[in-house]
């Protein structure tokens, strides 16, 4: 009985990730080529004032709220809105949580 509960509580976390499956080897070309020049091929900002996505710095909020945030761009994140679509920064955005 406790295992089974531990099993069903993990599904449900892990649902509402399911909604969009990510491409990582994508997501890996789009941040080499569209974010590793600030945030440093892997994850160590390479410029004063990025985030280190390999520390996880910026990274602890929603994906969505990343999404938006990158498409409209803020401060020294340059807006990709019309650069990239919204699959693409998403899986870029999967990439960068898997640098440590
Ligand atoms: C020109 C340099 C530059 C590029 C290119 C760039 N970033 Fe950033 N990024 C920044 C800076 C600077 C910040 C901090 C923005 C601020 O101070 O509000 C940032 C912030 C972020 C954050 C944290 C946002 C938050 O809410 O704290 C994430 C995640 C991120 N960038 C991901 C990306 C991804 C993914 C790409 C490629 C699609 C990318 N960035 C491209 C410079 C860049």
């Amino acid at each position: 009985m406790h295992m089974r509960m531990k099993f069903l509580v993990a599904t449900a976390l892990l649902l509402p990730a399911a909604a969009f499956a990510a491409d990582l080897a994508k997501g890996h070309r789009v941040y080499m080529q569209h974010c590793a020049n600030c945030h440093g091929p892997g994850g160590m900002s390479v410029m004063a004032g990025t985030p280190n996505l390999a520390r996880q710095e910026g990274l602890r909020q929603p994906d969505m709220m990343l999404l938006q945030t990158i498409k409209a761009g803020r401060r020294g994140q340059p807006p990709f809105m019309g650069i990239l679509s919204d699959p693409d920064i998403l899986d870029a955005l999967a990439y960068a949580r898997t640098l440590r």
